[in-house]
């Protein structure tokens, strides 16, 4: 079953896989979860992916039911279940329901829901790594710190729907949502970095966005390859005058973009410190995973 859907600890095929009409991750958004990928069959960084889940949980007083044990246990259960050479995993967690009530107050819903999905892992277009993405600011500002925080990684997703909607309109591959301030945040579901003069520049946390797990997994790549990298309020024109860009996610990796808003990125060309960090990257994810040195890369490139 490549495509498995476990919903709390029982298997279903895509096409039986249902939850109820009065759940409140339908209803309201009312859940949160996390979106991983395995490297030769074992998921990575699954720990880092857990304690996001549980801190957005936290955030929204949630409780994970069987706690974040049971729920890696069900991870590996499926992933074992699927059999996919590698895979996409979405982890959700939702405050459950009750049948029959449509009602805000936290306090009326029945027990959390527990969703994975499993699919095979489908890889980007190679043209992505080979030429770069072409990424567009967009007008919609990314929800406030102060009101649904970024940092929270929610099941509504609205805010980022909204904005990838319009960086599309514009043929553009991702958005880059401004804060209220007009700092840069980061994409609908990406994080972004620059790089000037050889070092790296992305969002400060305090911008108001995802604390993703590949951005920090990279600073530490970054750090132990001797690059500069600086957390910064970042406005638009230093992304203008940036010699790279790349957005970065668990499953786009290191994406380099070539246009900003329809202006070239340097030469138009993925940047040396992009390749070079995207290359190591892969090859830390295989090693941390106990794989190969250099294996065949179902997320292509
Ligand atoms: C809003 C947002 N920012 C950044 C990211 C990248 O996060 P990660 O590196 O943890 O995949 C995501 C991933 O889905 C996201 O949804």
């Amino acid at each position: 079953m490549p495509v498995l859907v476990n919903i709390n600890g029982e298997f279903f095929p895509p096409e039986e896989a249902y939850v109820s009409v009065f759940d409140r991750g339908f209803l309201f958004g009312d859940g949160v979860y996390e979106t991983a990928r395995t490297y030769f069959g074992r998921p990575f960084l699954l720990d880092r992916h857990l304690a996001r889940l549980q801190r957005s949980a936290d955030r929204l007083w949630m409780p994970i039911p069987g706690g974040l044990h049971g729920l890696e246990h069900e991870i590996r259960r499926s992933l074992e279940a699927a059999r996919n050479a590698d895979s996409y995993l979405r982890i959700m967690v939702t405050r459950g329901s009750r049948p029959g009530f449509v009602n805000l107050d936290a306090a009326t819903a029945g027990d959390g829901l527990i969703v994975i999905i499993v699919r095979p892992l489908e890889a980007f277009d190679p043209a992505c790594y080979a030429e770069g993405v072409d990424v567009a600011l967009v007008g919609v500002t990314r929800t406030g710190k102060r009101s649904l925080d970024p940092k929270i990684k929610s099941g509504n997703y609205l805010n980022n729907i909204i904005a990838l909607h319009e960086a599309r309109r514009q043929g553009a591959f991702e958005c880059l949502m401004p804060n209220q301030d007009g700092y840069i945040t980061e994409g609908s579901t990406s994080n972004v970095f620059l790089v000037k003069r050889g070092a790296l520049r992305t969002p400060s946390l305090e911008c108001g966005l995802l604390d993703g797990i590949t951005r920090s997994f990279l600073f530490e790549i970054a750090a132990e390859a001797g690059y500069r990298i600086r957390e910064e309020k970042l406005l638009p024109a230093d992304v203008f005058d940036a010699d790279e860009v790349f957005i970065t996610s668990s499953l786009k990796e290191v994406m380099p973009v070539r246009s900003v808003s329809g202006r070239q990125v340097g030469d138009g060309r993925p940047g040396a410190v992009t390749r070079d960090l995207l290359e190591r990257y892969r090859a830390r994810a295989h090693r941390e995973v106990g794989g190969e040195a250099a294996p065949t890369d179902p997320a292509g490139a």
